[in-house]
């Protein structure tokens, strides 16, 4: 079976754009590939952060992930930290890696600028960190959204570069994109964020979710409900897409506003409908591990314990490699 890697960092409550974009593929690929998932502690200390908040944002994103169906018992999922090999392995990449190249990464550049009084040298760093989640398992398949494909180039370019100077040890990883990697936000202008305040949030009811959807913009031109619109300049259309199952999108969605034969709240409902026939599921399974998280902390400490023995197998190949293996002759 070929290996998948993939990280998230524990940010809190995951909307629908997480969820469509990224981990509802996660879910289906996990029965393909040896899949590893990690929850990237280290990578979220590049940051500021609340170290109070911290043990709790994990412990979310787990249950989180694993209510939307990804498997504890079955996929590796763990807390990045809890292996120390990702951070070993990131000093021995630390020694081939040009600084140049890292100052010239486009998320560095960006955070750098976003976080100016804390340009520390773990966020330049972070993608060699990253290189080295993924290249511990000799991982080959990547998915991660349009932003983080620069960072599996710089993966492979490391691979590259151990295998040239040490011999060959690391397979050349494929970033994976979703069908779906952007996902708008409700107001229809920007990529679905936390920080824009315009999204669904994944556990959120009914209720919750109709009153921020019954006020949001469709295509402008249906002004009146006897106007025809067109759904491919609607974004509400493109949330269709995520849950509608033929023949109801072509047909009574499309066609029903091309033609003004339902109205956008008719057209909204229906996606409500259909939505929560996605979360509803979801929401009640993260309740039920949130009730009792001591089941899903022992799945983790078990993925923990085989990410720590996969990990130290290339740790110590790599070591031999390198000339750090304790072969003295005596
Ligand atoms: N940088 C990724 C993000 O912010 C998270 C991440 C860390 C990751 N390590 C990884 C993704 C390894 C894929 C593979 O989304």
């Amino acid at each position: 079976m070929k290996v998948l890697f993939t990280g998230i960092q524990p940010t809190g409550l995951l909307h629908i754009g997480n969820y469509f974009g990224a981990v509802r593929n996660w879910v289906s690929l996990q029965h393909q590939y040896r899949t590893y998932i990690s929850v990237v502690d280290l990578h979220a200390i590049t940051i500021q952060y609340e170290p109070r908040e911290m043990p709790g944002a994990v412990q979310e994103m787990v249950l989180q992930l694993a209510a939307c169906g990804i498997d504890p018992e079955k996929t590796l999922l763990f807390v990045q930290s809890e292996v120390p090999g990702h951070a070993d392995l990131t000093w021995t990449f630390n020694t081939i890696t040009p600084l140049g190249e890292l100052e010239r990464m486009t998320q560095f550049k960006d955070k750098s600028a976003q976080h100016r009084k804390n340009v520390n040298v773990g966020l330049l760093d972070y993608p060699v960190l990253q290189a080295a989640d993924i290249l511990i398992y000799k991982g080959e398949v990547v998915p991660v959204g349009e932003d983080q494909v620069q960072h599996v180039e710089f993966t492979r370019e490391v691979a590259r570069r151990f295998n040239a100077r040490y011999g060959d040890t690391f397979p050349e990883c494929e970033a994976l994109l979703t069908a779906s990697p952007r996902i708008m936000g409700l107001d229809g202008q920007a990529k679905m964020s936390k920080s824009k305040d315009n999204t669904i949030g994944l556990l959120e009811t009914r209720e919750e979710v109709w009153a921020k959807l019954s006020v949001a913009p469709t295509d402008p031109a249906r002004v009146r409900r006897s106007d025809p619109g067109t759904p491919e300049k609607c974004n509400i259309y493109s949330y269709h897409k995520l849950v509608t199952p033929e023949p109801q999108l072509s047909q009574t969605v499309a066609q029903g506003c091309r033609t003004a034969g339902i109205g956008c709240i008719d057209c909204k409902k229906l996606f409500l409908d259909n939505l929560m026939k996605e979360l509803d599921p979801i929401r009640e399974r993260y309740g039920q591990l949130a009730a009792r998280p001591e089941k899903v902390r022992e799945a983790l400490d078990a993925n923990a314990a085989t990410c720590r023995a996969d990990a130290g197998r290339t740790i110590l190949e790599v070591k031999e490699k390198m000339g750090l293996a304790r072969t003295w002759k005596i």
